[in-house]
């Protein structure tokens, strides 16, 4: 996930407040049991050394995102080798076609047997954010093995997706397996940065392929456990959308003069005012819109009373849901656009005028608003000429993709997550409030899932680009699992718009 990214947890949010839980996911009518995957998820114990000795080593390789120009080159070509040498069935069979693109992102190519079947894409990144020695447990890119976890930086995020799925495929050309629904798999380098030499290249190439997806999985989803203090059972949440980015420097110019004969209002006054505004006004809340209202609908038969009551009456509770979630930091990203003020920048000189006085700041775009209106909101709410708005970086919230029953999909994470997760009892739709590589994508598909199969609990949370990030080997060996049957799972005949009736 990227940067400050709380992503996963729009949810979580709700949980913190000890409202929300959700709702046993109902089973489509007439749908089959979830069908067992043909090769079955059993590993030698040489094959479950070898899996964790391989996470280990990826995380012992320092492919940093630090910037766009501060780039270790060296660790992201030795990446590339190291995938090579721990998969090399990946690379042997003919059906399987591999590319670099961007110079150290690299795509897959799986072949399946039946071309009638739209192929789908698992997603994961490479790249890593910076950890800087002080407060670890041990070294962040040792990946050292300690009381059943594997520690370092990209253990969570998001170096355990890119070796889960390369293993699972391992595992399953080891078995033989040849898939029937062709798919693609996109490791990216840059996504911590902004994903344009890596995942904007490979949408790019694969645009310009005509290549049309059934569906994408991605990060920045978990199965949340612990997060709502009066729901004890863990849930899953996909998230559907992804929050909007807008980055905005605010500046006042004035002649420069001398301080011992001050004009009224200066440079850095008049910026002030307006960033306080900004601050003490908020962008209206959107509660009762977007994906929200469904995943609190959903898990409402999760709680119990009397919380369940309020759940399943939103019509009337809705505003005091609302006024809840405004209370949490959390929470409060699920209804609202936000806005933090995050650099500001003015003076040179004990006894000067200042001539400029900028800052920037960041707003996170609610899905159901546009860049533009938000922009026009904070002009609007800061209602001085004298301010001026330079627009830094936009990025539009993703749409919302279906989790319908005909959402081919969502319903495969939904049908392995019951088969792997048999205690897991309810799986939600839920917005991812970071960014990920998916929203690179939006042109190959619209139904774009942003789910890891990997328990979270909140103060693994915070070890996602903080200090500490772990996982553990049982949790890692369950995550190549279910990929391991979700690749089998999605050789399934039905499509996502299919259910037209013939007569
Ligand atoms: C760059 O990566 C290599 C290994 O891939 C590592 O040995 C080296 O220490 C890294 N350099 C820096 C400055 O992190
Ligand atoms: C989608 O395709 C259009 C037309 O080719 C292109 O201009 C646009 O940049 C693409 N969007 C993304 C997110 O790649």
């Amino acid at each position: 996930m990227a940067r400050p990214r709380v992503r996963v947890l729009a949810l979580a949010a709700v949980l913190l407040l000890g409202v929300a839980t959700f709702s046993r996911s109902k089973r489509r009518s007439g749908e089959e049991p979830p069908r067992s995957s043909p090769i079955p998820a059993q590993f030698s114990q040489e094959e479950r050394v070898a899996m964790k000795e391989s996470l280990k080593g990826a995380v012992q390789i320092p492919t940093v995102s630090f910037s766009p120009k501060e780039f270790n080159t060296t660790a992201f070509a030795e990446f590339g080798e190291y995938i090579h040498r721990v998969f090399p069935t990946v690379f042997q069979r003919s059906f399987i076609q591999h590319e670099v693109v961007g110079e150290y992102s690299h795509l897959f190519t799986v072949q399946g047997s039946d071309p009638s079947l739209q192929p789908y894409m698992l997603l994961a990144h490479i790249d890593v954010v910076p950890a800087p020695v002080q407060g670890w447990e041990v070294p962040p890119f040792s990946g050292l093995e300690r009381d059943g976890f594997i520690h370092g930086r990209g253990t969570l995020d998001n170096k355990n997706s890119v070796m889960a799925i390369l293993q699972a495929l391992e595992l399953l050309l080891i078995r033989n397996y040849i898939p029937r629904r062709s798919f693609f798999i996109a490791l990216g380098h840059d996504e911590e940065l902004s994903g344009a030499n890596g995942a904007q290249k490979i949408a790019a190439l694969l645009q310009a392929r005509g290549v049309q997806l059934a569906f994408i999985v991605d990060e920045g989803g978990f199965i949340l456990d612990g997060f709502i203090p009066s729901l004890k059972k863990p849930f899953a949440m996909v998230s559907v959308s992804e929050k909007g980015s807008l980055n905005l420097m605010l500046q006042v110019n004035m002649t420069p003069g001398h301080s011992s004969a001050p004009p009224k209002e200066t440079t850095i006054g008049i910026l002030a005012a307006a960033v306080s505004r900004l601050e003490q006004i908020p962008i209206p809340n959107m509660y009762g819109s977007g994906p929200l209202k469904m995943t609190l609908q959903q898990l409402a038969s999760e709680f119990s009373f009397p919380i369940n009551i309020v759940f399943n009456n939103l019509w009337l509770f809705g505003p005091l849901v609302n006024r809840l979630m405004e209370r949490d930091d959390i929470a409060r990203t699920l209804v609202r656009t936000t806005t933090a003020v995050t650099m500001f920048e003015a003076g040179v000189k004990v006894n000067v005028i200042p001539p400029l006085a900028q800052a920037t700041v960041n707003f996170r775009i609610h899905p159901t608003q546009t860049t533009q209106e938000v922009l026009k909101l904070a002009k609007d709410i800061v209602a001085d000429d004298r301010v001026q708005f330079h627009v830094l970086d936009a990025t539009e919230p993703m749409p919302v993709s279906p989790s319908d029953d005909q959402a081919l999909g969502y319903q495969l994470i939904r049908q392995t997550v019951q088969s792997v997760f048999p205690e897991v009892r309810v799986v939600v739709p839920g917005i991812c409030i970071g960014q990920t590589d998916s929203r690179h994508y939006t042109n190959l598909t619209n139904s774009i899932y942003r789910f890891s199969p990997i328990y979270l609990q909140p103060q693994e949370f915070h070890s996602i680009h903080g200090i500490n990030e772990k996982i553990s080997v049982q949790v890692y060996e369950t995550q190549v699992k279910f990929i391991f049957e979700f690749i089998q799972n999605a050789d399934t005949d039905q499509d996502p718009v299919s259910h037209v009736h013939e007569l």
